[in-house]
């Protein structure tokens, strides 16, 4: 891994608050130029104010094609290139899947997965032109295993990561690089603000997704993950030749990958025998 000392453009999601807002922040911070998106860009006119040359904001509500189309364009008739797309913008929905409504589902889905899916293919002509670029996008920890209560959140980021893992392979002719981030709990406004309920809570879920979203609230203003840190780990990333196609952030994600890598190898390992053996058998 080595650093490029290269200043960097970039379009960052959500960046009202929490993780994309640190990103901004520091990266605005280290001289790079910086689209700051939110759907109420009076939130980033701070950020405006402290770096005029640098920084440019966009109303950007990921569920707006109308808004994506702007902001992309925007981005590159300022800055004149895009180097680093963060699709950061996104919402936990607390609530088994029972409990959750159809609407609180499509609209999980829309934003989580649809929107960031919408923004990579508003701005990957401009990455084919450019011969390069790099997609990043802050999935979960709710993609290394599930939890229960997490079904539909951890379903939208699962799908977002199958589409990114196809898209490094295809993008990868036109230099493109694509990292999924997959942060454990850190400090922002995901629990207290963000956070979606479901509608109609059922008793049979009282001690699964019930627990679940009673620790939630617990958790709020103690995750133990710094949004700085994160920023400095995601710049990291997008600095270095070779960037990785997930990037773990904090000790909790570390520790859940290598405990779902080894149950997932026990139980391939102990089902093998009976999975393995499918193919049709010789001159059949
Ligand atoms: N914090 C954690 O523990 C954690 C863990 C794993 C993954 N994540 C992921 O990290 C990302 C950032 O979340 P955060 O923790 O920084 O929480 P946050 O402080 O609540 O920030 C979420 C951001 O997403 C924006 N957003 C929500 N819906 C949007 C939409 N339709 N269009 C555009 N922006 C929208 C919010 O904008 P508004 O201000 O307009 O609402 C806000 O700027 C999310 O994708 C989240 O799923 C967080």
């Amino acid at each position: 891994m080595s650093d490029s000392p290269a200043s960097l453009v970039w379009l960052i999601t959500g960046c009202s608050s929490g993780l994309g807002r640190a990103l901004a922040s520091a990266a605005l911070a280290r001289g790079d130029r910086v689209a700051a998106t939110a759907r109420q860009p009076a939130a980033l006119a701070d950020l405006a104010a402290a770096y005029p040359d640098t920084c440019r904001t966009f109303a950007l509500d990921v569920t707006d094609p109308a808004q994506v189309t702007a902001a992309l364009a925007g981005t590159v008739a300022a800055f004149g290139r895009l180097d680093v797309l963060v699709n950061n913008a996104g919402y936990g929905l607390v609530g088994a899947l029972e409990e959750c409504s159809e609407a609180q589902i499509a609209r999980n889905f829309e934003v989580n997965c649809f929107g960031a899916l919408r923004v990579i293919r508003t701005a990957l002509p401009q990455f084919r032109a450019q011969k390069g670029g790099h997609v990043i996008c802050i999935s979960a920890a709710a993609a290394i295993a599930n939890y229960a209560g997490f079904s539909v959140y951890g379903a939208a980021k699962r799908a977002l990561e199958g589409a990114a893992e196809a898209l490094a392979l295809e993008g990868r002719p036109f230099g493109l690089k694509v990292t999924l981030v997959q942060p454990g709990p850190f400090r922002t406004d995901f629990i207290a603000r963000s956070l979606d309920r479901a509608t109609t809570p059922l008793p049979d879920y009282e001690a699964t997704s019930g627990k679940f979203a009673r620790f939630l609230g617990t958790m709020d203003g103690k995750q133990p993950g710094d949004p700085a840190r994160a920023a400095a780990a995601i710049i990291a990333a997008a600095t270095a030749d070779r960037p990785p196609l997930r990037l773990v952030l904090g000790p909790y994600a570390t520790d859940k990958v290598r405990r779902t890598l080894t149950a997932s190898q026990r139980e391939l390992d102990a089902w093998a025998p009976v999975g393995g053996p499918t193919d049709f058998t010789a001159g059949t």
